[in-house]
């Protein structure tokens, strides 16, 4: 059993604001199990009770989970004082929620980009311990070659003494401007960039495309997002 006031069921699915479930209450346009409700205050359990609002029955959930596919230009923060940010890309229904993003993507990074207001799986999928990896696509500004890949492999050292995990790199094309495929494991500042300056060269596009067993919707474009399945969402934890 798992009991919450109406009035925060409600405004916690961006339903109604609390003081618009008083309203609605006193208007007698909310039912519970078939009964009209006056007290917004009533406890509601939430795995088996049933509340209509207007006629709509309203299907409660706790957490929220959206894949986004982040343009160029936006923060992966919940606040910013003059850049855009992630979020304002979000409509207003899912804003109830407070979502948050699942880790960050530098402001010039693209793609995958995990929403939630679950703190906990937020916290398994960005544990160092778990080593969940993440791929992302990049075009790189020189040649890209098998001496990278076998770098890579071993672990490169960052600018600040840092020696990466192993990782993985496929090369799509080697050329002035090379495309590769980058398997981390883990999330360090800039990793990317840093990893490929390491080997002399720059990261000129970057873009994540998976995240544990998560792939990036192909029908998403730059800016689309929409809602995880429950099966997405453990894919996230999957390596
Ligand atoms: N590595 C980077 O350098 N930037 C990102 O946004 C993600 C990984």
């Amino acid at each position: 059993m798992s009991k919450l006031r109406l009035d925060k069921i409600l405004s916690h699915m961006g339903y109604l604001s609390r003081s618009e479930v008083k309203k609605a209450c006193k208007q007698g346009l909310i039912s519970v199990n078939n009964k009209i409700v006056k007290d917004y205050g009533l406890q509601v359990d939430t795995t088996k009770d049933e509340i209509i609002l207007n006629g709509e029955k309203v299907v409660y959930k706790e957490f929220i989970y959206i894949m986004l596919n982040k343009p160029d230009g936006y923060l992966s923060a919940t606040y910013d004082k003059k850049d855009k940010i992630v979020l304002d890309l979000i409509d207003k229904k899912y804003l109830a929620f407070e979502p948050f993003p699942v880790g960050r993507l530098d402001k010039d990074t693209e793609g995958l980009l995990v929403l939630t207001n679950d703190g906990k799986l937020s916290h398994r999928i960005l544990s160092p311990k778990k080593h969940i990896p993440k791929t992302y696509y990049a075009k790189i500004k020189g040649k890209v070659d098998e001496f990278d890949i076998k770098e890579f492999e071993k672990g490169v050292t960052l600018d600040d003494g840092y020696v990466t995990m192993p990782s993985t790199l496929k090369i799509l094309k080697s050329d002035e401007i090379s495309e590769i495929e980058l398997t981390i494991h883990e999330g360090k500042f800039h990793q990317v960039k840093r990893m490929f300056e390491s080997v002399g060269k720059k990261v000129i596009y970057l873009k994540r495309i998976s995240m544990g067993k998560l792939e990036l919707d192909k029908n998403l474009a730059l800016g689309e997002y929409r809602e995880l399945t429950e099966e997405e969402v453990k894919l996230l934890e999957e390596r």
